[in-house]
């Protein structure tokens, strides 16, 4: 029985003081829910929001992070950092990190492997243009950046490896796959997970959802046997619209 996983991707959104407020709600809020939690406020507020949460049922999570330990990397954060501020798990691959900063395969999987060998748990995101989709193509992209993205990753490490199926057409765009066409990527990439590694794996592995998720289209999504979980963007901004996200049945 895989384990439902609500992340939320707080993206460029927040205030330190802001976030630290969202963070201190979601602590008393979530408590008693029986599902993991993530949530990943931007660099600058890792360190108020990790303290905020520390000890709480909600882990620390990054939106990013560079394909180097450390050195000549302007503007760039290390997983070195990351570490050292608590943060357990890292978004990689998002589709904004791959369309509007140029972000490819190679280069995702590269930081893929940098986290895992450090320890850390990796958020995956993948997911098709919406011209891919119109083309029939939704699954061979898919398929692609699975297999590029984990190029190299063992079995060992894969558990520590969490896949997000996230259209892009879905992002913030109030847009939301069906349940059953989110369904049939998530069984796709469950596949794909069996003839890279083993059934053992593909059964193990978490693939969340992620595209337009709200307290009203997240109960018939996660209903979905493939759909274990969601990673939220806009909806993780309020304790208001997260907290039902994270308690649906
Ligand atoms: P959204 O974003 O929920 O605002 O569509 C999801 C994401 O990009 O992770």
């Amino acid at each position: 029985m895989r384990k439902t996983y609500i992340a939320g991707n707080w993206k460029m959104n927040k205030t330190k003081s802001e976030a630290v407020e969202l963070a201190k709600s979601l602590v008393v809020a979530l408590k008693d829910g029986k599902y993991k939690y993530m949530i990943a406020p931007s660099f600058t507020n890792l360190d108020a929001v990790g303290q905020i949460i520390n000890g709480s049922n909600i882990i620390l999570g990054a939106q990013n992070m560079s394909t180097d330990e450390s050195g000549a990397h302007t503007g760039e954060v290390s997983v070195l950092m990351l570490k050292d501020l608590g943060v357990k798990t890292v978004i990689l691959g998002h589709s904004e990190r791959r369309h509007i900063y140029g972000e490819d395969d190679l280069m995702i999987n590269k930081k893929v492997k940098l986290a895992l060998k450090h320890g850390l748990e990796v958020i995956l995101c993948i997911g098709e243009l919406i011209e891919e989709r119109e083309a029939g193509k939704a699954e061979i992209v898919c398929e692609q950046q699975t297999r590029d993205g984990l190029s190299g990753v063992s079995e060992e490490e894969l558990k520590n490896v969490t896949i997000a199926y996230e259209p892009v057409w879905a992002i913030g765009t109030g847009k939301t796959a069906t349940p059953e066409d989110a369904q049939a990527i998530h069984e796709y990439i469950r596949k794909i997970i069996s003839n890279m590694y083993s059934a053992d794996a593909a059964e193990k592995i978490l693939i969340q959802y992620g595209g337009s998720m709200n307290a009203g289209n997240a109960e018939a999504l996660l209903a979905q046997k493939d759909i274990d979980g969601g990673l939220i963007g806009g909806a993780s901004l309020s304790v208001e619209k997260f907290e039902p996200i994270c308690k649906v049945k």
